[in-house]
């Protein structure tokens, strides 16, 4: 019984909060209105379209279509800008070392990330290699909650759903991973992250050990 490891990536592999903030805090400022960091709490693991939405409803503004559309590409020209440096020195504490570890093992290990940016990041930051599938934005219809980028990267690595391990910092992340039937890690404020199987604040506090019981569950 082979074991998969599926991991996000904004917040779980980089944290690339700060630059989605500091694009869609542009947009905000340039339409009139204030977007806070609190505020962009409310964005973690959320598809784009429904950040702008949430973004509108917050700075309570109305959008024609072709002003949301052109919304949505303008904050992705300037996310974009953000992460065009990003380098391996951007990847959170410990995750090269967990991937090493399952490669080593030979477990097989995908991505599950509601970005569509996601590619572009693991080549940048030299992580790819370490990915037998690739699920993001482009590849699913539902956002999570929904377990459909989960059960498509499971698929994908050839691992039954009720064999994966799912890493998430985002409340609806690990809902999609408790909704697929997997085992679900929160990576973050363990009282945010409340409904997932595991909780830690990140992979420091993960030890080889634990990854080892985990595969042989
Ligand atoms: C998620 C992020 O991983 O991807 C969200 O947590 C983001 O904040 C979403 O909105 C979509 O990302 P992108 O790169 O397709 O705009
Ligand atoms: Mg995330």
């Amino acid at each position: 019984m082979t074991k998969g490891f599926i991991f996000d990536l904004d917040g779980v592999i980089v944290d690339t909060a700060k630059y989605h903030y500091l694009a869609w805090k542009k947009l905000a400022n340039q339409l009139g209105f204030e977007f806070t960091k609190e505020q962009n709490e409310l964005f973690k693991g959320v598809s784009r379209k429904r950040c702008l939405e949430i973004l509108l409803e917050i700075g309570n503004r109305e959008a024609t279509q072709e002003e949301f559309d052109t919304w949505m590409v303008e904050k992705n020209v300037d996310y974009l800008a953000y992460i065009e440096n990003m380098d391996a020195s951007e990847i959170l504490p410990d995750v090269p070392r967990i991937l090493q570890f399952l490669k080593e093992k030979n477990i097989p290990i995908a991505l599950g990330s509601a970005s569509k940016n996601a590619r572009p990041i693991l080549e940048k930051v030299n992580l790819i290699h370490y990915f037998g599938a690739i699920v993001d934005g482009n590849n699913v219809t539902k956002a999570k909650p929904d377990p459909e980028v989960f059960l498509l990267a499971a698929k994908q690595l050839g691992v039954n759903a009720e064999d994966c391990v799912v890493f998430e910092d985002a409340v609806a992340g690990v809902e999609a991973a408790n909704a697929a039937n997997m085992i679900s890690i929160g990576i973050g404020d363990k009282n945010v992250l409340s409904e997932g199987q595991f909780n830690f604040t990140d992979f420091t506090e993960i030890s080889n050990n634990f990854i080892q019981k985990l595969i042989e569950g």
